[in-house]
């Protein structure tokens, strides 16, 4: 070994130790009769001394070393005069008596220190240095512990990790599929799974009864703050359950990292809210209940006193914002121009404060006295010194921009603690989804995903009101995983695709393998899959997964450290049998 210890090891308990330290170069400071060098590894720092007086050509040498060179030292550990309390090795320091320089390196593009001079773009450029920062080393590290802890607690539970193929066949999961020619097969593709979907249901069709794997997906849609082309899962699937049981087991294994890893220990059973009340209560179906603001329906109280643009909405919503009536009008006109912009796109917004005085001041005093006004504030359950937020227009689109003013409102009053965890499991989704653009059904999980048994006769006459055995895991308002129980017999899953509008032929070429397997004995079973990334990103406080991916790409879909995607040489085409048109 090149070091007898790490750079995050040494206590005052060994002083007087002769070790040899291997790391990169910090920094340096130069303080004339001393020079001091922070010595960085993945375990920490340590500070060598070097003295003028005693080791002169020493000294010299170690000013000669620049910022990330690796090099190797011998020296003392001694007790250090100044301590430095914030550091754990900041007790001691190491005298050192010889020193080699085992790499240099040129001047890095940015400080590798906590708080870097780089921007996003140059430290992706240069992802292998910005790994090196503790803080996203950190978040690495937290990754770490949760795929460990999550394979732990499956392999406690009787779960197999099984690997599934990456060169498949579509999947259908709703986004586009990211496609390989197949130089074997002329004018044929492979597609990279956007999950194991169906990889996972055959596996439970061979009897393996409880499967898990932590496995790259592949969705080609438009990136977010939480959504990567290429992210993982923690995929998972069972026979002979329920809905039931999968609730109870993946609760486990949440509760069980949360407690290991972040020693957050929820005591509870997480509550539960159905799909229909988790959208007209907040107006999502990931709510982030760290908080109230509930959704409140005004419209019976606020419709018929002539004010036009309430009298023709379909549905008028507010939220009661506590201890808010103090806004002033600059405040509030900020909050109008927030919901009006194109990302939000609401037509406007009506306010009513509730004052402390007990008289009442809203945006449309001309159309509402103060007995209408009320009972506004009395459906609302305001207390004087509340602030009401109303807007207005057709449901879906108004609730979907009163979830986002819920969400921009708490962030700006601080309700959204990072550190706070609030998971709610969402169940009884709808089957399927009205698809105005393309005029037909959708499915709202995947077309594996089986009804309610109670809502099968509705498959017919009104598919729209089938609710699923279907169900999301939010916390703190992230999706983290969603699941179902399955399809597992031919005619029901035949069904389904008829009434996604597949043809016979359309299903039995995409489908046809797992229609068959369903033939031959397929088990009840069920499942769900969780964004290991998001999971992470949300136990290390953030709403980003990228910071917690070795290797992101950015928003355009690219890693621009390697330059990927690239073009192709024209040899390399021909062999594929392509041709690229422009
Ligand atoms: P679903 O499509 O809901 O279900 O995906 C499961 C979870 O994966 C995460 N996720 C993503 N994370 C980062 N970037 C993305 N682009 C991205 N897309 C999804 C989310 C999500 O909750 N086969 C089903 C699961 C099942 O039915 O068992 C599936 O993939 O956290």
């Amino acid at each position: 070994m090149l070091r007898s210890h790490t750079c995050g090891e040494l206590r005052i308990a060994d002083v007087q130790k002769k070790v040899v330290l291997s790391g990169w170069v910090q920094r340096s400071r130069d303080l004339g009769g001393m020079t001091f060098i922070d010595l960085r590894d993945r375990y920490g720092i340590t500070q060598l001394a070097f003295n003028m007086e005693t080791n002169t050509d020493l000294c010299l040498e170690a000013r000669k070393m620049g910022r990330e060179y690796v090099i190797q030292i011998n020296g003392e550990v001694v007790e250090r005069q100044s301590k430095n309390k914030n550091m754990p090795t900041g007790e001691v320091e190491v005298v050192v008596s010889e020193l080699s320089v085992l790499n240099a390196s040129k001047t890095p593009p940015f400080t590798i220190e906590e708080n870097t001079d780089g921007g996003e773009e140059l430290r992706m450029e240069y992802r292998y240095l910005d790994l090196r920062r503790s803080v996203v080393k950190n978040n690495l590290l937290l990754r770490n512990k949760v795929s460990l802890e999550t394979r732990k607690y499956m392999d406690s539970q009787g779960f197999m990790d099984v690997e599934t193929p990456v060169l498949i066949k579509s999947t259908p999961e709703g986004a586009r599929d990211f496609v390989v020619p197949s130089r074997m097969n002329d004018g044929q593709f492979y597609a990279l799974p956007q999950s194991p979907q169906t990889f996972k249901q055959l596996l439970m069709v061979s009897g393996i009864d409880r499967y898990y794997q932590i496995v790259k997906c592949f969705r080609d849609e438009d990136l977010r703050a939480d959504r990567q082309p290429e992210f993982t899962q923690i995929d998972c699937e069972m026979s002979f359950v329920e809905q039931e049981d999968v609730l109870q087991t993946f609760e486990g294994m949440i509760k069980h990292l949360f407690a290991s890893i972040l020693n957050v220990s929820f005591t509870d059973e997480f509550p539960r809210i159905t799909y229909s009340d988790a959208m007209n209560l907040y107006g999502s179906d990931k709510p982030d209940i760290r908080f109230g603001m509930k959704f409140v329906d005004i419209s019976d109280e606020a419709k018929g006193k002539g004010f036009g643009i309430f009298d023709n909405s379909e549905a008028i919503l507010s939220i009661n914002v506590s201890e808010a009536a103090s806004f002033t009008r600059k405040q509030l006109d900020k909050l109008i121009d927030w919901v009006k912009r194109p990302q939000i796109g609401a037509k406007g917004m009506i306010y009513l404060k509730y004052n402390e005085d007990g008289t009442f001041k809203s945006s449309v005093d001309k159309f509402y006295n103060s007995d209408d006004l009320k009972k506004w504030a009395d459906k609302a359950e305001m207390q004087k010194g509340d602030l009401l937020l109303v807007l207005s227009g057709e449901k879906q689109q108004t609730q979907k921009q009163l979830s986002e003013l819920r969400l921009h409102v708490a962030d700006e009053r601080g309700l959204r603690n990072p550190k706070e965890f609030k998971p709610i499991w969402v169940v009884d989704f709808p089957l399927l989804e009205w698809d105005e653009d393309n005029d037909r059904w959708h499915a709202m999980h995947h077309p594996f995903t089986s009804p309610k048994k109670e809502d099968e006769s509705l498959l017919e006459s009104d598919p729209g009101k089938v609710r699923a055995n279907a169900y999301d895991l939010a916390v703190n308002g992230v999706e983290l995983g969603g699941g179902s129980i399955r399809i597992h017999n031919r005619g029901l899953q035949e069904k389904m695709f008829d009434l996604l509008g597949f043809s016979k032929e359309e299903a039995k070429d995409q489908f046809g393998f797992l229609m068959n397997a369903f033939e031959y004995g397929a088990p009840p079973h069920g499942g769900i899959a969780f964004g290991l990334d998001r999971l992470v990103a949300t136990m290390g406080g953030s709403e980003s997964i990228r910071d917690y991916i070795p290797f992101p790409k950015n928003n355009s879909g690219r890693d621009v450290m390697i330059e990927a995607p690239s073009f192709l040489a024209e040899e390399q085409l021909d062999e594929l049998g392509l041709k690229i048109k422009n």
